[in-house]
């Protein structure tokens, strides 16, 4: 997967800080916003969706991730987390999975929402070695 240009960052870092401010976390009060990357260019966002049966709650990530990939869109080159945290939120466990089975060579990029234009970026291979995966 080639170099993605630093214009195309900032704009996905900026689709994920918009998508946390639809975040719904009446418990946690900790709004996540995502945004994907296709090869397209197109971009899909999400944030997290909390419940009372705290369990159930969906994080950033994967409310985007599901929103992309049902939505026909599996070429998925990169994800920015956008969050109210000092140096950006991290993936959970749980979405780290995912990220390997759809977006095994997607960039992660994670920002502090009070300082979009510091961004930390990892692979998915960084963020989870030998991942499961079905024999
Ligand atoms: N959360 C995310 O949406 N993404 C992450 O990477 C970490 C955690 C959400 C889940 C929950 O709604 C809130 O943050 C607090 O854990």
């Amino acid at each position: 997967m080639g170099k993605i240009d630093k214009a195309s960052k900032v704009r996905l870092v900026q689709a994920a800080a918009g998508a946390r401010n639809r975040a719904v976390a009446p418990y946690s009060k900790f709004k996540v916003g995502a945004a994907w990357l296709t090869r397209n260019g197109e971009i899909i966002s999400g944030a997290n969706v909390e419940s009372a049966s705290y369990g159930l709650t969906c994080c950033a990530e994967r409310v985007a991730l599901f929103s992309a990939l049902t939505g026909g869109k599996r070429q998925l080159i990169a994800l920015a987390v956008v969050a109210r945290t000092p140096r950006g939120p991290m993936p959970c466990g749980a979405c780290r999975q995912l990220l390997a089975e759809y977006a095994p060579a997607a960039r992660i990029w994670v920002a502090d929402s009070r300082r979009p234009g510091k961004i930390r970026e990892f692979t998915v291979q960084e963020l989870l070695p030998a991942a499961f995966v079905l024999p």
